[in-house]
């Protein structure tokens, strides 16, 4: 992971936020490359889902032909419409401090543990023996603890408070074994939605939030797409957008940042089918990771057991993937395919809900009737064939746009053994991408600086230039060139050379199988967009 983190700073693909300001935790800034991929990602995402898909026949594995169209909301949404979707009230991480070292732990859904909320995840679980007795004996001002997989980690925390645990059951929090020192804070909750006021003179009354998903946008949206296009159900609609959390811990490089990207559909259909949609949504997104490159046992699709489901979900499946900084057999989620029932829109409409199935509170006015909290208005469909009337249900596939880039990029890091120039066996940084993610598609190499290589050469960026990123490099020898494409993962390497002064034709060079091939040069476009839609 180290070497993939200094690539992708050295070669511009990411940087910290503000790092000549010593960086904001949870903030990246994408470079010259990384921009490319990223928008790559989301390019092939909406091709995929939304522009390139034919309504007019059911793909394999889908029940029935069905539309798709797509959305771009504003970030910051009436508040309402987090009251009414929950993350107002629920929105939370839950929270403890160490009094003595102030240190702070936000508590791990997933592990079911405090985790120490910062950069390392760490999970104490046992104090080593030896440093036990030290303590004990000399008193020591700094300490070592063992985290899960038995690695030291420097403590430097007071000591004198060994006997002080306070966390009531340390073994179910913290792991069989946890010994912890210092005294937590009773747990409070945190709301990760981040706050602002919306106007010059606004106060606190006129408070408004980031949104922390892109979803509720199309939600809220659901009724002027039907009134304002002449779309029927089954319906996806589309967003890919910016979505804000103040994560307590940000961490393992973008993963889990406050600032990032998601990729969502609503798709709404009839409830009787909806069990059909969503196994459908569940199979064709995971199968759109691997077709990208993301194969073997790094993916993974996970069904979620029944007590993880939300209390209106009857189905939700993560598409995960194996990131070289988990640990060995853990897996972090790049999408959630979620069966939403109808929950969204009659939370919606309505507001009224059963407070047995719905969490959030029910307020009272001032004769203590419940107030309407919802928009009031017909969320509900009407099929123009049947004469039916009903309120969708909603199949949600929720894709992070910078997890799945970062997944492309753990992915596509390789090194292998190649020779130099020389002939010298060499080690190669590759970063084999999916030709239609690889930020750079193909560079054009005169071979030497004479004999009218580079004029050709130039023609030929021009030509490509117009249709896709392309370099030209002339300087230094073609290997060293070579190795700098492979390490931007450019899929092919064009070199103008003596052959193609007698019959035009250019080398092609693969930059997975090495392979060199001859192009008659007014081909080159045709053959680079051939391979890249493979
Ligand atoms: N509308 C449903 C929803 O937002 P989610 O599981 O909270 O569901 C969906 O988020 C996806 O957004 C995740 O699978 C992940 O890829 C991405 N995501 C969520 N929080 C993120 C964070 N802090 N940093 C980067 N990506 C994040």
């Amino acid at each position: 992971m180290e070497k993939l983190v200094s690539l992708c700073r050295r070669r511009g693909f990411l940087f910290q936020s503000s790092e000549i300001y010593g960086g904001l935790n949870g903030f990246w800034d994408y470079g010259p490359l990384g921009v490319e991929l990223k928008r790559n990602v989301k390019e092939a995402w909406w091709r995929d889902m939304v522009t390139g898909h034919d309504e007019l026949s059911a793909p394999n594995g889908a029940p029935s032909p069905y539309e798709m169209v797509g959305l771009d909301c504003t970030i910051i949404m009436h508040p309402q419409v987090w009251k009414v979707s929950g993350h107002y009230d629920l929105f939370c991480d839950q929270m403890v401090d160490c009094r003595e070292t102030k240190k702070r732990y936000r508590y791990d859904q997933v592990q079911g543990r405090w985790a120490e909320a910062k950069e390392k995840r760490v999970f104490v679980t046992s104090v080593a023996e030896e440093v036990e007795e030290d303590i004990a004996k000399r008193g020591l001002k700094c300490f070592n603890l063992r985290n899960k997989d038995a690695d030291q980690i420097k403590w430097d925390g007071p000591v004198t408070s060994l006997d002080k645990i306070a966390v009531e059951d340390l073994s179910s929090a913290f792991g069989p074994d946890a010994k912890e020192v210092g005294t937590l804070t009773e747990p409070r909750d945190f709301n990760l939605m981040f706050k602002t006021i919306v106007g010059a003179m606004g106060s606190e009354k006129d408070a408004a939030y980031l949104r922390p998903e892109t979803a509720q946008g199309i939600f809220v949206n659901f009724k002027n797409v039907l009134d304002s296009t002449r779309v029927r159900l089954p319906l996806g609609i589309a967003q890919i957008g910016k979505s804000f959390r103040n994560e307590i811990t940000p961490r393992n490089f973008t993963f889990r940042s406050r600032e990032f990207e998601q990729m969502e559909i609503e798709f709404f259909c009839h409830p009787n089918e909806s069990a059909k949609w969503y196994q459908y949504w569940r199979d064709r997104r995971f199968k759109w990771y691997t077709d990208h490159g993301l194969a073997g046992e790094r993916l993974i699709l996970r069904d979620h057991d029944p007590d993880e489901l939300s209390h209106y979900s009857t189905g939700t499946a993560d598409v995960e993937y194996a990131f070289p900084f988990l640990p060995e057999g853990e897996y972090g989620e790049l999408e959630g395919i979620a069966h939403r029932g109808d929950f969204d829109l009659r939370s919606h409409m309505e507001g009224k809900l059963d407070p047995a199935s719905c969490p959030l509170e029910v307020q009272k006015d001032e004769h203590g009737k419940p107030v309407h909290r919802g928009s009031g208005k017909d969320l509900t469909y009407r099929d123009d064939l049947t004469n039916e009337r009903y309120t969708p249900h909603v199949i949600e596939p929720s894709a992070g746009a910078d997890r799945a880039t970062l997944a492309f990029l753990c992915e596509a890091y390789c090194e292998d053994e190649q020779p130099d120039d020389k002939g010298k066996m060499q080690t190669r940084t590759v970063m084999k991408f999916h030709p239609r993610l690889a930020p750079i598609k193909a560079a054009v190499l005169p071979l030497v600086k004479k004999d009218g290589m580079p004029e050709i050469a130039r023609d030929l960026y021009r030509v490509l230039k117009k249709k896709m990123p392309v370099e030209y490099d002339e300087k230094s020898a073609i290997g060293r060139r070579y190795r700098r494409q492979d390490e931007i993962g450019t899929p092919y390497c064009l070199t103008i050379d003596g052959q193609t002064l007698d019959d035009q034709t250019v080398t092609l060079r693969d930059r997975d199988s090495l392979e060199q091939v001859r192009v008659k040069l007014d081909d080159v476009v045709s053959e680079i967009e051939g391979r890249i839609d493979g």
